[in-house]
């Protein structure tokens, strides 16, 4: 049985020790560790496994695990990878991998040298909807993609400091620029305005609302809304419409994707006006719903599971080296938020 350990057992981590309880079958469950003692002993109490430890080093010489899930906040990296890696451990980490793309860099590279097995957090891959998208992406040239992501403040108190977190771009609207990377294809430049002035709290310093004009490389364009300033869920967003000529789709990562096209029989609504370009006002005939079915996360964890027991990363959709281009795309934004100016992508 291959021996697995986690290192931040916080919020995210709590997620994957869900998944995690349910693959004893191939798995055990050796060490949680987080710098506070009660978060890894709870973890130890609800895996009913492993040891708790408040130093990753302390746990791997007495552990040896042959995997990792790292899940730590995003400016706690560096030495943590650096000693999985000279210790030949595969790792889980979570996005963004970093808030530094020089040190990932590094990393992908030292990866690759030792040949090790690398999976990152963004399950949003794994969703049953990424199938029909892929199916519109083939069938359909698209000439703008429309996103959007608007929602609170998250709990954790890192998060309100853009240079603990990479800000909400970089933290959370990454999950929408890494599925518009997968589905569609890769950006060539970008150019982001930022706003701050609404959220009112405690040492809070980052952007409430963000602008991203996007070209592809591809030749379509792109514009991502992100925001942290909603106060209800009445004003919380998250969508991508892949816009063809004669038809759209509209992505919600691991919710569900809908196709609008002109409906079969007629362009007629119920109402019975004439509907001009738009199937989606049509009530259902122009219309097409995939649902999501089931947790993203099971499967996203799953796979590197089971990659690091058969020794074939094949089927790991996203690997280190890849995660990486997503923070390349999003650190850019942040680049040319700082400076006012376009920023080419270059990886
Ligand atoms: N994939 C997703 O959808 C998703 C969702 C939420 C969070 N995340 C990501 O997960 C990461 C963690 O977020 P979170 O919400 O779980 O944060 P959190 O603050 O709830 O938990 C992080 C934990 O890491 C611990 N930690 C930090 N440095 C450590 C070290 N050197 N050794 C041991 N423990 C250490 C902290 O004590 C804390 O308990 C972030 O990068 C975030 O972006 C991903």
């Amino acid at each position: 049985m291959k021996k697995c350990a986690m290192i931040g057992c916080g919020g995210i981590g709590n997620y994957h020790l869900e998944h995690l309880v349910q693959f004893t079958d191939i798995i055990e469950l050796a060490g949680f560790c987080d710098l506070i003692p009660e978060r890894a002993q709870s973890f130890c109490d609800k895996a009913g496994a492993g040891k708790a430890y408040t130093d990753f080093k302390q746990m791997y010489d007495e552990v040896n695990p042959d995997m990792v899930f790292i899940c730590v906040p995003p400016y706690c990296h560096g030495e943590i990878e650096y000693e999985t890696i000279r210790r030949g451990i595969h790792f889980f980490v979570e996005k963004p991998v970093s808030l530094d793309i020089d040190f990932s860099k590094d990393i992908a590279a030292k990866v690759k040298e030792k040949a090790l097995i690398t999976a990152v957090g963004f399950q949003c891959r794994y969703g049953t909807v990424v199938e029909p998208s892929f199916d519109f992406m083939n069938e359909n040239e698209i000439v703008l993609v429309e996103a959007s992501r608007v929602g609170g403040v998250p709990e954790v108190e890192w998060w309100r400091d853009k240079k603990r977190s990479g800000g909400m771009i970089v933290e959370c609207t990454i999950h929408q620029f890494d599925i518009i990377r997968y589905l569609f294809d890769e950006p060539e430049l970008v150019f982001t305005l930022g706003a701050r002035g609404w959220v009112e709290m405690e040492d809070y310093d980052t952007d409430d609302v963000s602008v991203t004009a996007i070209r592809f490389r591809n030749g379509a364009l792109g514009v991502l809304s992100t925001g942290c300033y909603a106060t209800e869920g009445a004003s919380f967003d998250s969508k991508i419409t892949f816009s063809a000529r004669d038809k759209r789709a509209v992505h919600k990562i691991i919710s569900s994707f809908e196709v609008f096209e002109k409906a079969k029989a007629d362009r007629i609504d119920v109402e019975g006006f004439v509907v001009k370009g738009d199937g989606g006002l049509g009530k259902s005939s122009g219309v097409t719903t995939y649902k999501q079915e089931g947790d993203a996360g099971i499967p996203c964890d799953r796979t590197f599971v089971e990659a690091v027991v058969s020794g074939d990363a094949s089927k790991i959709r996203s690997p280190y080296e890849d995660a990486l281009k997503s923070l390349i795309f999003t650190m850019a934004c942040n680049e040319s938020m700082e400076t006012g100016l376009p920023v080419k992508i270059e990886y």
